[in-house]
């Protein structure tokens, strides 16, 4: 797989030191309460993985999976749950972990949701920014890397399906787009 990128923008040590530094600031933030934090299949996998074991606090986990129409070409900004959570948001602190934001299409939808479950706070905690590709106004309430305008893959971010599975964040050789 190594062979198939171009360049590696954040090593799998950089990405590390940094979850542990989000990690601890989650921990400061929410002493001493118990906030819920939602994964964002699949994309967020790896980074949900990796930031709960470094907050030192008590913290449920639950997922869902989103998919947004016309990604890519017309974006709608309409959001379908494909799958939704188990875990009642009324009254919670609520933490969106994701991958990355890009358009915000898909956050802006899930911020709302929350809201209009009465959470009682919600904020969003994102491994990579990419603002370059926003069409809402969203800022994340906590970000590891600012990225590039370009096509990121790895540490949960796929083209395809691929690559989500490599422990570092990188841009592919262009002939590798070529072939699809
Ligand atoms: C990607 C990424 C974010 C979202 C960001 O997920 O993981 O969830 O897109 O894009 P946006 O800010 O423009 O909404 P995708 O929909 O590709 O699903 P995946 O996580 O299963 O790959
Ligand atoms: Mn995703
Ligand atoms: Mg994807």
């Amino acid at each position: 797989m190594k062979n198939d990128m171009r360049e590696i923008l954040i090593t799998e040590e950089e990405i590390q030191e940094k979850v542990k530094l989000l990690g601890r600031e989650i921990s400061n933030e929410y002493d001493g309460k118990f906030p819920l934090f939602v994964g964002v299949l699949k994309g967020a996998l790896p980074f949900m993985a990796d930031l709960i074991k470094q907050v030192d606090i008590h913290v449920e986990i639950d997922f869902m999976d989103v998919s947004s129409y016309g990604k890519g070409t017309v974006s709608s900004g309409e959001v379908k749950i494909v799958k939704d959570l188990n875990t009642k948001v009324e009254g919670r602190d609520v933490v969106i972990v994701e991958d990355i934001i890009d358009s915000g299409l898909t956050l802006s939808y899930l911020i709302e949701l929350f809201k209009y479950r009465k959470a009682k706070s919600v904020k969003v905690v994102t491994l990579l920014d990419k603002p370059e590709g926003r069409k809402v106004d969203l800022v994340p309430d906590r970000a590891g890397f600012i990225v590039p305008d370009e096509f990121v893959v790895g540490y949960g971010l796929d083209f395809a399906e691929r690559y989500r599975n490599l422990p570092y964040v990188g841009v592919l050789k262009p002939e590798i787009y070529e072939g699809e």
